[in-house]
């Protein structure tokens, strides 16, 4: 009786005190466990009766001690609330943003939407077939290289391969159904480059592609003309200089004036005022054939350009490297943009 007044009337209020507790009752050589040795020393008759209030007395000594100790952790939280300044203002939360390639994969997506062109995409892990012989590609071609391509595997005639161009997006669409055909394929591409400021192992592409009866060069310098305009604003020139590649002829590439210094030299114009953006021409009648597509009917135009050129020059980016390595202070400069 005495010990269940102390306990009833005991406070703590700081951890030794609950600790002296714990050390005065519960612990092997406390009063709880000299009390129960003790018990066993008492008479059969009296076990009866002692052993029940012995029992009820451990209980109260175990259920006082988590009582002190809940109190004690109450009190602690309660402390910490207090020394916070309500009124300082909430941390927020960190909204992620899109990524810049794909903001301009978007706007470039939507002007050709606008002209009527549909959105396809392709597989990135390709055959020879599609990448390089229905283009029309020598076999001996040096792009077909081991340099340049990253093969998975060989196969007899058909070596499987990670894509180099979005090209082969055109052949499956064309093999695929019947024209007339006017789509836009972007995706990423491969290339076994080392990788610098300049280069990597894989960038992205859209790749166009337009075929019906009678389509014309000159249609090809209109669209992309007005693709221009609506990109990079009104009244910025463009210029063509033939070039060559397997599948279009007559091929060229496409340059425009220089956005960033505006004609007057930078390092994106190497000081020229034109920056190169796209490799386009006529698709190859060969490449239609191959397809299965009359070419005394049908004719095309194609071309294809890689995403991080034309965003480098919308936002002056100097490093490709930025584009994959995901690191939070380039990618936060994009938050503010649609
Ligand atoms: N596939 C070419 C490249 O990767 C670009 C291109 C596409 C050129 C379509 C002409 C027509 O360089």
């Amino acid at each position: 009786q005495e010990y269940t007044a102390e306990i009833n009337a005991f406070s703590a209020s700081s951890a030794e005190e609950v600790e002296a507790f714990r050390l005065r009752f519960l612990v092997n050589k406390g009063i709880v466990r000299s009390l129960f040795d003790e018990f066993k020393t008492v008479s059969a008759d009296e076990k009866r009766t002692l052993g029940k209030v012995l029992n009820e007395f451990k209980q109260l000594a175990e259920s006082k001690h988590q009582s002190l100790l809940t109190k004690l952790e109450g009190a602690a939280d309660q402390h910490v609330g207090s020394s916070e300044d309500l009124t300082l203002p909430g941390r927020g939360f960190e909204l992620g943003s899109r990524h810049p390639l794909l903001l301009v994969r978007k706007e470039i997506v939507d002007i050709f939407k606008k002209m009527g062109f549909i959105v396809a995409e392709g597989p990135e892990i390709e055959d020879d077939w599609h990448n390089f012989s229905a283009l029309n590609f020598p076999e001996e071609h040096p792009a077909r290289d081991m340099q340049d391509t990253f093969f998975v595997e060989k196969k007899e005639g058909n070596d499987i391969a990670l894509r180099t161009h979005t090209s082969s997006v055109q052949v499956r669409m064309m093999e695929m159904g019947k024209p007339p055909f006017r789509a836009i394929m972007p995706g990423r591409v491969y290339r076994n480059e080392a990788i610098s400021a300049r280069a990597h192992c894989f960038f992205h592409q859209i790749e166009g592609l337009y075929v019906d009866e009678n389509v014309s060069f000159a249609d090809l310098k209109q669209t992309l003309y007005q693709f221009v305009q609506e990109l990079y604003g009104e009244g910025t020139k463009v210029r063509f200089r033939p070039s060559y590649f397997p599948f279009t002829e007559p091929s060229a590439e496409m340059d425009i004036s220089c956005s960033i210094c505006k004609g007057d030299g930078c390092a994106m114009c190497k000081g020229s005022g034109w920056v190169e953006i796209l490799g386009c021409g006529m698709v190859d009648p060969n490449v239609l054939e191959n397809c299965g597509i009359d070419s005394k009917k049908y004719s095309g135009f194609a071309f294809g350009m890689g995403i991080e050129r034309v965003t480098n020059l919308k936002y002056e980016i100097k490093d490709l490297r930025l584009f994959s390595e995901n690191d939070i202070r380039f990618l936060k400069q994009f938050e503010t943009e649609i």
